[in-house]
């Protein structure tokens, strides 16, 4: 399986790849030697790696992409086929495959979320363009296109691997020794001899422990897109100035993160918009729509794979036997067309703005309608409030592991794209006393300090 997935990653798309000459002058310089280690943060909806840079500082390698800023890639894959080669299947990856999509929409597929399958039993593989792709097949064939990207600072993969993982991962029934299984099968054909996994949070608080001047007691959580992560850590300073000492005092973590929130605004308002909570007509009775349809549109890991010929036919059923056929029609436009990436990043951008603002407007193509829906940061916080309160229950339970009241964390970090999320960090600000809640580098501190640990 894996040489096929090389010979399908192998011809690069050139004519979606830019890459800016004074980007690679710039680091060609900084990088005579192969990194001895690189950390590789392969996250759910970003994947970042590092390197030692110059002076021991490390430094996320670069992407020659607008799209990439602080090479932070996006965790996403699109296959196609070329008009000349037919029979062969195309990857590409990161902000390369969303140019892709955009340019093709229909004739691509296009996966987001590929995290959340990792330590699922039940996801085994999934067809792809007449092809059977096994997790370990999809990261393969992304981290294979990554490198690609990262160019002649990566040329071959180093000596050693810092991974990090979640300390739960996402998902129904998530299996975290299976999901480490598969990331080795994953990297495994790339022959690096030594591959280490270390948390998430733990990484993060190899960061944040820079900014330390004496001993501490740090708490940090890490909200990404699948997962919310918290590691307690005792750091003290290390002899005659060297390396600190650290000591991991609790762990804990819940598969509910900013895909989760995302998922809130998909199912309160936008499935109606396609139909949930209506009625069909069958053997004269009048029943529910459906919900299958409903939960798969707010999973981004699931939705890619939901067009299928199928479930075209039996949407197209129902909307015939709709009491309302107008909202399954525009399902059908919108799983048809592939709209499924235009609504999650509408959705993503929406969620932002309700970051710094009380409201915003989700503006969205759904089937052949433009749709503009406004939406208030008290609602998107009344919606994620059972989301909210299992993340308070995983703070709560790494507290508890690791002994500790709130008042002995000396410090809090909080760091991830999702902790911009004001209730989120309301979580913290509540708990622990005024002025020890700290943010920052929120979606690169993971990468940078999984070369500290390695
Ligand atoms: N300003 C913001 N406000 C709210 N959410 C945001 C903001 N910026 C980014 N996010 C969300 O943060 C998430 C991505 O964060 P991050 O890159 O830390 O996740 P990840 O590392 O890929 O995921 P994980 O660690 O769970 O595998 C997305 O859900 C994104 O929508
Ligand atoms: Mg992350």
């Amino acid at each position: 399986m894996a040489a096929r997935i090389a010979s399908l990653a192998r011809r690069p798309a050139s004519r979606y790849t830019r890459r800016p000459a004074s980007v690679w002058r710039e680091w060609a310089m900084t990088l005579n030697n192969l990194p001895p280690v690189l950390g590789l943060d392969f996250g759910t909806t970003n994947t970042v790696a590092a390197i030692p840079g110059p002076g021991g500082q490390p430094l996320a390698l670069p992407i020659p992409h607008g799209e990439a800023p602080d090479g932070v890639f996006r965790t996403v894959l699109a296959f196609w086929h070329e008009e000349a080669t037919p029979r062969q299947l195309e990857v590409e990856a990161g902000p390369f495959a969303v140019d892709v999509f955009l340019d093709r929409r229909e004739e691509c597929r296009f996966l987001q979320s590929i995290k959340t399958f990792a330590a699922s039993p039940l996801f085994q593989d999934t067809r792809i363009e007449g092809r059977t792709f096994r997790f370990e097949d999809l990261m393969h064939a992304f981290l294979r296109r990554y490198r690609h990207h990262t160019g002649d600072h990566l040329p071959v993969w180093p000596e050693r691997l810092v991974v990090g993982r979640p300390v739960a991962f996402a998902g129904i029934d998530a299996d975290d020794t299976l999901a480490e299984t598969r990331y080795r099968a994953a990297l495994e054909p790339f022959g690096i001899p030594d591959i280490r996994f270390v948390y998430e949070p733990v990484a993060a608080a190899y960061h944040f422990a820079r900014r330390l001047t004496g001993p501490a007691t740090v708490l940090v959580g890490d909200f990404g897109g699948g997962t919310s992560d918290f590691s307690v850590i005792r750091f003290e300073p290390g002899a005659g100035g060297g390396q600190p000492s650290a000591d991991a005092l609790g762990h804990a973590g819940v598969g509910v993160a900013g895909d989760a929130f995302d998922q809130r605004i998909v199912q309160e308002a936008i499935a109606p918009l396609l139909g949930k909570g209506g009625r069909y007509r069958s053997f004269g009775k009048w029943l529910d729509m459906p919900v299958q349809y409903y939960a798969d549109l707010a999973r981004w890991n699931h939705l890619a794979l939901m067009r299928s010929q199928r479930t075209l036919r039996e949407l197209d059923e129902l909307a015939r036997a709709s009491e309302d056929p107008a909202p399954v029609r525009r399902l059908i436009g919108f799983l048809a067309r592939e709209q499924g990436y235009l609504l999650y990043r509408a959705v993503a951008n929406a969620k932002r703005a309700l970051s710094d603002a009380q409201d915003t407007v989700l503006a969205v193509r759904l089937g052949d309608d433009e749709i503009a829906l406004p939406l208030s940061r008290r609602d998107f916080e009344a919606w994620i409030a059972p989301d909210l309160q299992r993340i308070a229950d995983a703070v709560d339970l790494c507290l508890a592991r690791a002994g500790l009241a709130p008042e002995q964390v000396d410090r809090v970090f909080l760091t991830g794209g999702s902790s911009y999320v004001p209730a989120v960090r309301r979580l913290f600000e509540q708990r622990f006393p005024p002025g020890r809640v700290e943010t920052g580098d929120q979606l690169v501190s993971i990468a940078l300090g999984l070369v500290g640990v390695g």
